[in-house]
């Protein structure tokens, strides 16, 4: 909560900067409204790896320095983009960035954190990462980008050791839940909050001792109760 308020004015002013006064008022001002979100895990049982037919031949997926570069190259200095193509300028301390190019033009981008950026919705520890603004551009949506970005961003994640892999959804936004779950992702939690603000979600791995609290054999009903700390 504290690193929350004391990182919060600096990532509104680098919002701004990145977004203009407007869209940044207008942002702030749905993340005060109560959503209804979604806390996606991958099941590593149902994890499916990037093969050569996942990608369409003319995709081409870049992770970490290479996918920052091309993505530096290809995107309008105007920050004209959506703002999840440009968090490293954002005070952002990814794990790391993911980039699809399709045909030589900029089609989407994902980035990976760990818990040494604490996200607004999940307590995560050692060994997990989120991916978040998973972003893929109009004209190249439906066409299995998004997918798989996520499962490239998995592959890379598991290979680095992370052992728990989160995302967060909006209840309403079908065709991200779809992208998560075709990868082997699996809902364990329901959060209505605001998105700034609010209990953060433990999973139950990380909760100190989950027979404490009478549920030995915990549901998936019971993690659907939502957060615990904070
Ligand atoms: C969500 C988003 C990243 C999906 O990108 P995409 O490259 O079009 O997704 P894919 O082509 O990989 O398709 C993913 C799944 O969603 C489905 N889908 C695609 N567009 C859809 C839509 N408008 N409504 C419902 N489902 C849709 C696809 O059929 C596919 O599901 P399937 O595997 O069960 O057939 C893209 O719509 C987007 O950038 N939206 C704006 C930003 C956003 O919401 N990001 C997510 C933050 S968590």
């Amino acid at each position: 909560m504290f690193h929350n308020l004391t990182i919060m004015p600096r990532k509104l002013w680098s919002q701004i900067k990145t977004r203009g006064f407007q869209k940044s008022v207008h942002e702030l001002r749905d993340a005060l409204v109560r959503h209804t979100f979604y806390i996606f895990q991958l099941d590593n049982s149902c994890f499916v790896e990037p093969g050569p037919r996942s990608k369409p031949p003319s995709v081409e997926i870049l992770e970490g320095d290479s996918a920052l570069q091309r993505l530096r190259a290809l995107r309008p200095a105007d920050r004209s983009l959506p703002v999840d193509f440009y968090r490293d300028h954002l005070n952002d301390l990814y794990r790391n960035c993911f980039v699809a190019v399709y045909d030589g033009q900029l089609a989407g981008a994902l980035w990976v954190y760990d818990q040494t950026q604490p996200g607004h919705f999940i307590r995560m520890r050692p060994g997990d990462a989120e991916i978040r603004n998973v972003y893929c551009l109009a004209e190249f949506r439906g066409k299995g980008i998004a997918k798989i970005l996520i499962s490239v961003a998995c592959t890379g994640c598991r290979k680095d050791g992370v052992e728990h892999i989160f995302a967060v959804i909006h209840s309403k936004n079908e065709a991200s839940k779809r992208a998560f779950i075709a990868v082997g992702f699996k809902r364990v939690a329901v959060m209505k909050r605001r998105a700034f603000f609010g209990r953060k979600f433990t999973p139950e791995y990380a909760q100190p001792n989950p027979t404490a609290i009478g549920d030995p054999t915990p549901s998936p009903s019971s993690s659907l109760k939502g957060p615990k700390e904070r």
